[in-house]
C-alpha cells in the first residue's frame, strides 16, 4: 500500500457497536428508548433537566460495563506504530478509544466523563452521577453542571484544529458513521475538494456519503480495521 504521512480517522457510533454501545440510527430513531430531541438538545435540558441528567448518568454508568473492541485497538496501534501523524477525531462520547490505547483523541461531540459549569464555564472530569443538586467544584454554584456533550443545535468542539488536520492529511478514513450529522458528515467532501488525500470508508453498510469515498470496505469495523491497519503500517508486505 502507498505510504501515507498524515492520516485522519473519523469515527462514529459504529466503531463502538461491537463493544455493546448502541448506535443512534439503527433503533427506529430512538436512542436508548428516548427521542433525541427529549434528551440531546438545549431545549430538553431547559424543559426537564432531571430527565436529561438521569439519561447521561445512565450512559456514563454504562461505560463501566463495556470494553474496547478490536477496531479501537487497531486504531490505537496505528497511532502508536505509524511513522507519520495519526489524528483520531471521534463523534463518540464514550472513552473506548482511550481505553483501547489511543493517546490523543479529539472528541468533537464532547465526553460522557466530563461535566461543564454553565456559570463559570469550567470543565470537570466526572465519574459518577451528576444532578441539579450537585455544586460546581470550582465556583460552588448550583444547579450549575451539565453534561459536557454537544447537543443538537450546539457548535461541535475543536473545529479549527480538526479542519487544520483535514487540510494537512493525505489519507482520510471514516469508520462506523452513517454520514447523517454535520459537520462531520461534510469532512469527506472537504478532503475531496482539496484533492490531496485518499479517502476510505469502513462501515457496516454504505453510508449516506458513500459516493464521496474513493475506496469502501463494508462489514464490521472490528473485523476490517485490524487488516487495514496492518496494510497501513506495512505488516502485510
Ligand atoms: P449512527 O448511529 O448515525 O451511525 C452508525 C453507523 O455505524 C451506521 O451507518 C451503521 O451501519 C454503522 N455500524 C453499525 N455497526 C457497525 C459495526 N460493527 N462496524 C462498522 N459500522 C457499523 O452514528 P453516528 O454516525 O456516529 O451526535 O452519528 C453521528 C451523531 O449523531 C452522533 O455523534 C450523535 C448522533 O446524534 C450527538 O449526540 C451530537
Amino acid at each position: 500500500m502507498v505510504r501515507y504521512q498524515n492520516i485522519v480517522i473519523l469515527t462514529g457510533a459504529g466503531v463502538s457497536a461491537e463493544s455493546g454501545v448502541r448506535t443512534f440510527r439503527d433503533n427506529d430513531g430512538l436512542w436508548e428508548e428516548h427521542r433525541v430531541e427529549d434528551v440531546a438538545t438545549p431545549e430538553a435540558f431547559a424543559r426537564d433537566p432531571n430527565l436529561v441528567q438521569r439519561f447521561y448518568n445512565l450512559r456514563r454508568a454504562q461505560l463501566g460495563t463495556v470494553e474496547p473492541n478490536p477496531a479501537h485497538r487497531a486504531i490505537a496501534r496505528l497511532q502508536a506504530e505509524h511513522d507519520g501523524m495519526v489524528t483520531i477525531v471521534t463523534q463518540n462520547v464514550d472513552d473506548l478509544h482511550e481505553r483501547g490505547g489511543a493517546r490523543e483523541v479529539i472528541h468533537m461531540h464532547g465526553e460522557l466523563k466530563q461535566v461543564r459549569c454553565v456559570h463559570c464555564g469550567m470543565v470537570h472530569a466526572w465519574q459518577g452521577d451528576c444532578t441539579q443538586g450537585t455544586e460546581c467544584p470550582s465556583c460552588g454554584a448550583k444547579p450549575a453542571l451539565r453534561p459536557n456533550i454537544v447537543w443538537f443545535g450546539e457548535m461541535p468542539f475543536h473545529m479549527d484544529l480538526i479542519y487544520s488536520r483535514l487540510r494537512a492529511c493525505d489519507l482520510f478514513i471514516s469508520v462506523g458513521t452513517s454520514g447523517n450529522v454535520y459537520p462531520a458528515a461534510g469532512f469527506v467532501a472537504e478532503v475531496r475538494r482539496l484533492e490531496v488525500a485518499h479517502t476510505i470508508e469502513v462501515n457496516l453498510e454504505p453510508s449516506a456519503g458513500v459516493s464521496y469515498f474513493e475506496e469502501c470496505r463494508h462489514g464490521p469495523a472490528g473485523t476490517l480495521m485490524p487488516g487495514l491497519v496492518d496494510e497501513l503500517i506495512g505488516k502485510d508486505d
